[in-house]
């Protein structure tokens, strides 16, 4: 085995088109990351042609600058990785074609990565000394899974969302006050200055037995109750509305991270996922995480939503187990959680 394993990544799963140079799984030399969420803001949301058609114009540039802003080149490189699901099957095509290009052009391995993978993958990034077994809250834009993370690629998935997933319901309620996409970020700054008390949304905790998660229930709360507001005349706080959303959706995301937790008898948690930059759900787990003596990681914010560092670390650890992908990969949009 080579002293330094040195890995070229690429994620094209949904609206960022990224690629990252990794070293030995947690050393990033490189991070590249070109959103398209300019573009898709004029429609409110991801439209997935658009969003195939801008990868294809900027993959060759993205993989580029990641070669050279880490000062390497192909000879240089161990494998090549990349998001083959879940995701856009036609964002995801393109990168999983530009890999198996490269992969086959330079003679080296092609790695296929699960994209929650990648997401979990963050959490050793930023901390050097991380090891499994640890429970993590993965909450993005399509997917809400509560992961027993048993060893490197071995995951157990205790619960999920039965239906939205948690960063899509930011991204509704944002639409319906008003706040433009990606509502995310919208709602977590306009929260700052609201009242998260001012209104008592439901908190769906389904039945306690299970560590599933629902969201579709709040949603249509929170679109009654505006509505009710609007034909009343009444005057909408849109920051009381965003914090006491916001509030909903981070108290049951804490409440079964920490009873997966407990049920595994694991004393660390992780975060992972575009909604795992959310101010108060960082906030929140780390104080519980605090009083229940679990040490507690979370992801930088880059980190977090979608980049190809962490689809580079998942990467590497498959590597290092020789769980090479055919050159036949293809996308795989429904992809699960594997083991
Ligand atoms: O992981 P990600 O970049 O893409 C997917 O794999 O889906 O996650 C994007 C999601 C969006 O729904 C966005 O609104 C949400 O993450 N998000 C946030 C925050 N930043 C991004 N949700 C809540 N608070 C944030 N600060
Ligand atoms: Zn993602």
């Amino acid at each position: 085995m080579k002293e330094n394993v040195l890995i070229l990544a690429i994620e094209s799963s949904c609206d960022e088109t990224a690629a990252a140079v990794v070293e030995n799984g947690r050393n990033v030399l490189s991070n590249i990351i070109s959103s398209q969420i300019e573009i898709h803001k004029e429609f409110g949301g991801v439209v997935p042609e658009v969003a195939s058609r801008k990868h294809i114009e900027n993959i060759n540039d993205v993989v580029a600058q990641a070669l050279t802003q880490a000062h390497v080149s192909a000879e240089d490189i161990d494998a090549v990785a990349v998001t083959y699901g879940p995701g856009l099957v036609g964002a995801l095509l393109v990168g999983v074609n530009f890999a198996k290009g490269l992969a086959y052009a330079w003679n080296k391995p092609l790695i296929g990565v699960n994209h929650i993978e990648g997401h979990i993958s963050a959490n050793f990034i930023e901390d050097k000394s991380l090891e499994p077994p640890f429970v993590c809250l993965v909450a993005s834009g399509g997917h809400t899974h509560l992961v027993y993370v048993k060893d490197h690629g071995e995951y157990e998935v205790l619960g999920k969302t039965r239906d939205d997933a948690a960063g899509e319901a930011f991204d509704k309620i944002a639409r319906a006050i008003g706040l433009g996409y990606p509502g995310g970020p919208l709602i977590d700054k306009a929260a700052k200055s609201g009242n998260k008390d001012a209104i008592k949304f439901p908190r769906v905790v389904i039945n306690d037995d299970t560590l599933d998660f629902s969201f579709s229930g709040l949603k249509s709360s929170v679109l009654n109750y505006i509505h009710n507001s609007r034909q009343k005349n009444e005057e909408i706080v849109v920051e009381d509305v965003a914090a006491s959303f916001q509030e909903a959706v981070v108290e049951v995301l804490v409440l079964k991270a920490i009873k997966a937790a407990k049920m595994k008898n694991c004393r660390t948690v992780a975060l992972a996922g575009g909604v795992a930059s959310n101010s108060s759900l960082r906030k929140m787990l780390q104080e519980e995480c605090l009083k229940n003596n679990y040490k507690f990681v979370k992801p930088s914010a880059v980190l977090c939503t979608d980049n190809a560092a962490m689809i580079g670390c998942a990467g590497y650890y498959k590597y290092l187990k020789n769980e090479f992908s055919e050159s036949s990969l293809n996308a795989m949009p429904n992809l699960e959680l594997a083991k």
